[in-house]
């Protein structure tokens, strides 16, 4: 195993950013709660360094997220941050006080004095402040290495036993040299070599699975998304035809995306993979439904259904394997093991008592990382880079009831709109784009004929973590091509709109 790092979590806002910026000076790192993160852990984990994040509470506030002072004296180097910096403070007998008129928020010149933490950095520079409480004395033993105009002590150390604190955020971009204090925290304090990459993570992944599902019969769930596809290739590696995935196509991916799934899985990697094509099945389930909850109700039910009736024509299966990454497991249990992941919210897997064992290979990554991954498999750019694309997919962007026809109308607008963003070199400005078909009709008139046909809505978002959107200002150039090539190409729309609506107040998906 690699060295690596404990981001102990104190309920930042920041954490998840802090574990990444580690990783990406190539050290593992890892986020664990205070809470369920106990010093006997911490001494077992051997880990090369430690961080204590920020935190929303005051130190002395009662229930205050706190730790063992013996994490002081472990010897392990420690890097508090914020919330982190004002604990070590607080636990090693210094005092934090509270203050508005001391309070900073965003960037804000810091003075930074001779130090291991701050090598390579100007003695002036900018860093990003956000603290209402801060550290009024030193405790025993530290010295002030960094202040402000407005904090006398914006980082403190006690090199001897390599403890750190800083009341700023070097996680965030917006603080010039963070990158740099991660950096020298890592390599000059913590003495990390920095060796963690993405082929280390495969080879070590292949030959621990290899070991481990000796004998064994794995299940997938393959939905043609970036972590189950992954998650087979990696598997398949280590454990080859013991490896079955299931790829229910519910008949609502977009144009040509089942095909594409299982020729790339089955010929280019030669995957055990079963496609159901349940597309009929799906449909007539939702024939006369409207609602968009229980469209995505009953595509969950369905869902699951089949996969269970494919799953049972497998014989005995031991494990099954999921394509949760961090982010669920962080969120799903703040560091603890992963509740079972909703099949990207699909509506949920089987039971997992009938499986002895479930295996998330992939748990430990970023999505970034995971796409690297991708890549250094082999897997094509188009899989490996896919926009996010929801579950119960083309239903939910089939406004009203969902039918056949109207879903081969949608097919070829959103493919023509694919074809015009990926032609026009512009796909990076946009995180996700798509065409949504209303339900409402519009007179047009087409060669010489009236035409009665759907209205169609384009849609293209902004956005870093899909739960605030801006709508993308997609060049009126590029929009006159898609409406013009939908117009002409695909009959049953006589109208093309552009979704000039941001998140809030609306939602990316119109259902
Ligand atoms: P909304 O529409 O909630 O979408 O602003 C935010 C992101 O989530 C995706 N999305 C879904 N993903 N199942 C999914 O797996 C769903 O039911 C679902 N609804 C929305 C959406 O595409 C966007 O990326």
């Amino acid at each position: 195993m690699n060295e690596k790092i404990l981001v102990l979590d104190f309920g930042g806002q920041y954490d998840q950013l802090i574990a990444r910026r580690i990783r990406e000076h190539h050290v593992f790192a890892e986020i664990r709660s205070y809470e369920n993160t106990d010093i006997e852990c911490i001494k077992k984990e051997g880990y090369a360094g430690i961080v204590f994040t920020g935190g929303p509470n005051s130190v002395y506030a009662q229930n205050a997220p706190s730790t063992d002072p013996e994490i002081l004296s472990l010897g392990i180097p420690l890097l508090g941050i914020c919330y982190g910096a004002q604990l070590i403070a607080h636990l090693s007998g210094g005092i934090v006080k509270s203050a508005e008129s001391s309070s900073e928020y965003g960037k804000t010149t810091v003075f930074t004095s001779r130090s291991p933490l701050f090598e390579g950095i100007p003695a002036e520079s900018i860093c990003w402040m956000s603290h209402t409480d801060f550290i009024s004395e030193l405790p025993e033993g530290f010295k002030t290495i960094a202040r402000t105009d407005k904090c006398p002590v914006a980082a403190m150390s006690e090199d001897n036993r390599k403890i750190y604190a800083v009341q700023f955020h070097p996680e965030v971009t917006h603080t010039e040299y963070g990158r740099e204090v991660l950096k020298n925290f890592l390599f000059n304090v913590c003495g990390c070599k920095g060796d963690w990459n993405m082929d280390d993570f495969i080879e070590r992944s292949v030959k621990e699975y290899r070991e481990k599902l000796r004998g064994k019969k794995v299940l997938l769930a393959m939905s043609g998304g970036v972590d189950s596809s992954v998650t087979a290739v990696l598997l398949h590696k280590a454990i080859g035809s013991d490896l079955t995935c299931v790829f229910v196509d519910h008949g609502l991916l977009r144009k040509n995306e089942g095909d594409t799934v299982e020729k790339t899985f089955k010929e280019k990697f030669g995957l055990n993979l079963v496609r159901a094509n349940a597309g009929e099945r799906f449909l007539k389930k939702l024939s006369g439904v409207t609602e968009p909850e229980k469209k995505r109700k009953i595509i969950g039910g369905e869902f699951v259904r089949v996969f269970e009736e494919e799953a049972k024509k497998l014989g005995k299966i031991n494990v099954l394997a999921q394509g949760t990454i961090y982010p669920d497991v962080i969120e799903s249990g703040k560091g603890k093991a992963a509740v079972i992941k909703s099949h990207h919210n699909v509506g949920g897997l089987p039971s997992v008592t009938e499986f002895e064992e479930i295996v998330e290979p992939l748990k430990d990554l970023f999505k970034d990382e995971v796409r690297n991954v991708g890549f250094k498999l082999g897997i094509p750019k188009e899989i490996v880079m896919r926009q996010p694309f929801p579950g119960p997919g083309l239903a939910v962007r089939v406004i009203g009831e969902v039918t056949a026809e109207k879903l081969e109308i949608l097919r070829e607008a959103d493919q023509i709109f694919r074809e015009e963003v990926e032609k026009s070199g512009l796909s990076s400005m946009t995180n996700q784009y798509f065409v949504v078909l209303t339900d409402t009709r519009s007179v047009g008139v087409k060669g010489d004929a009236r035409v009665y046909g759907y209205v169609a809505a384009v849609r293209a978002v902004t956005t870093d973590d899909f739960m605030t959107a801006e709508w993308t200002r997609l060049p009126y150039e590029l929009l006159a091509d898609v409406s013009s090539r939908i117009m002409n190409e695909v009959a049953g729309i006589s109208r093309v709109v552009y979704d000039i609506t941001s998140k809030p107040p609306a939602t990316v998906e119109w259902e």
